[in-house]
């Protein structure tokens, strides 16, 4: 076979693929060839996915923390069969959608403090949206300001919080006023805050793509009081925290904030129908939807959808009911444990971090010149490279689906859904362990960069 034809055979898609590829996103196809990720998914159960060639890959990526309940969750699907059932009132935008009451009263009850109104919205970037029209409204100021690093969304406000990053690479001009200061700096963000123009600082408690990095400990609530002293809204992008990601439901119950608003979205309904959530103040809602003729003046046609509102409430009782807080704490503590135990002495592993089933292995640009000479050599063609065939060689000879973070290539996401079980942590453990192993003191995990590189720069 030659080179070509070998790139070919890799890259090219199926022909269940072809549609996909003509009218869709043609480039995404290539990529998945190129990692030889590109299977057909059968079935999806739990932390389970089922190939139609037989294959059973355990889910350690979730969606990017979609799927906290795991995939098509019983408990989910018969909701949303019975809201289909009944044949109720969807869409009439001339109705009070009582699910969306019902469900708004949990979010609030289970987040607590000052979040006592809950806007619905589809997305996590149309949440993030949402904050930025709030805050400034609220607070009659423009600025917005953000952590280096973070991942809120790509629709333009969203955008606009990650302006410094590759994500916004041709899109400008974005919001005017969005500034950034480093995560985990008070000083930086204390200066900033001081001139007194920015409505809101948006921050993840964890940040997730840049890392999966956890603050110090008391970052969060220190960087809340610079924002009430200096008059700017403290809000929380819980995303991918939430929903008992990292524990608690809200990631914001580990230091015990009490932020002006939150973003909630992804695992909100059980991974099967579009979701968002944003819940504020009262006097935050109330300065928007401040008279009769503005009772609609910040909506979305299916926001409040029943499917939606029905997926929720479901999802939110399933967590509470199968006790998966507690799950999350003692399994998540075992796996980072675990991967400790099993990683530790590995020169090219820093560190093995996170909270509950948030949770990353950062890699780290190697000493010795055995190994520094290929890294070198592959970061070149592309800083993601290493991490890729990481990926590449969990999913394709040891049945693991994960990936890097979006923004810190050599972060490694281990976060499986909240159900995972104790066995399928030991097997994860145990092939990230061969492929590390393989990593140091193998000559194949090499060869199989320089095949992929070959494949890359042939399609
Ligand atoms: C922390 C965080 N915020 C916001 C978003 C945007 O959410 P969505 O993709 O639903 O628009 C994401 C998406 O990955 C995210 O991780």
């Amino acid at each position: 076979m030659t080179r070509t034809m070998l790139a070919t055979a890799q890259t090219a898609p199926s022909a269940n693929n072809a549609g996909y590829s003509d009218y869709v996103n043609p480039q995404w196809v290539r990529l998945l060839g190129l990692l030889e990720m590109n299977v057909r998914y059968k079935r999806c159960v739990g932390a389970e996915l089922f190939t139609s060639d037989g294959r059973r890959i355990l889910d350690f990526l979730s969606g990017y923390c979609v799927h906290n309940l795991g995939h098509n969750h019983p408990r989910v699907v018969a909701a949303l069969h019975d809201e289909l059932d009944r044949s109720g009132p969807a869409m009439l935008q001339s109705h009070v959608p009582e699910l969306a009451g019902e469900l708004a009263a949990e979010l609030c009850r289970l987040a607590g403090g000052r979040l006592e109104k809950v806007y619905f919205c589809s997305s996590g970037s149309e949440g993030v949206e949402t904050v930025i029209k709030f805050a400034r409204l609220f607070t009659e100021r423009t600025g917005l300001l953000y952590c280096t690093g973070a991942f809120h969304g790509l629709t333009c406000g969203a955008l606009s919080l990650m302006a410094d990053s590759t994500w916004a690479q041709g899109f400008a001009p974005l919001l005017p006023g969005a500034e950034s200061v480093p995560f985990a700096s008070l000083s930086e963000l204390e200066s900033k805050l001081a001139s007194k123009k920015f409505a809101a600082f948006v921050v993840e408690p964890i940040q997730s793509e840049a890392g999966v990095r956890v603050p110090p400990e008391d970052y969060l609530r220190a960087a809340q009081m610079l924002c009430r002293k200096y008059g700017t809204l403290f809000v929380l992008d819980e995303v991918q925290t939430g929903l008992y990601r990292t524990g608690p439901f809200l990631a914001a119950h580990h230091w015990d904030l009490d932020p002006d608003m939150i973003v909630l979205a992804k695992a909100l309904s059980g991974g099967l129908v579009p979701s968002g959530a944003v819940l504020m103040s009262n006097e935050i809602y109330e300065s928007v939807y401040s008279s009769l003729g503005r009772s609609i003046i910040h909506t979305s046609t299916y926001s409040e959808n029943g499917l939606a509102m029905r997926a929720g409430l479901a999802t939110l009782k399933a967590l509470q009911d199968e006790e998966l807080r507690t799950r999350c704490e003692v399994l998540g503590q075992y796996l980072r444990q675990s991967l400790r135990d099993a990683l530790s002495g590995y020169e090219m592993v820093a560190e093995v971090r996170g909270l509950g089933m948030l949770n990353g292995i950062e890699f780290r640009r190697p000493e010795s010149w055995q190994l520094r000479i290929p890294f070198e050599a592959f970061r070149k063609v592309h800083e993601g490279m290493f991490g890729q065939i990481v990926v590449s060689k969990l999913f394709r000879e040891r049945n693991f689906l994960t990936q890097m973070c979006g923004n810190n290539f050599m972060v490694l996401k281990a976060a499986p859904p909240l159900i995972v079980s104790e066995e399928q942590i030991t097997e994860f453990v145990s092939a990230v362990k061969q492929v590390v192993e393989e990593v140091h003191a193998s000559a194949s995990f090499w060869m199989d960069a320089l095949h992929m590189a070959r494949r890359a720069v042939n399609v």
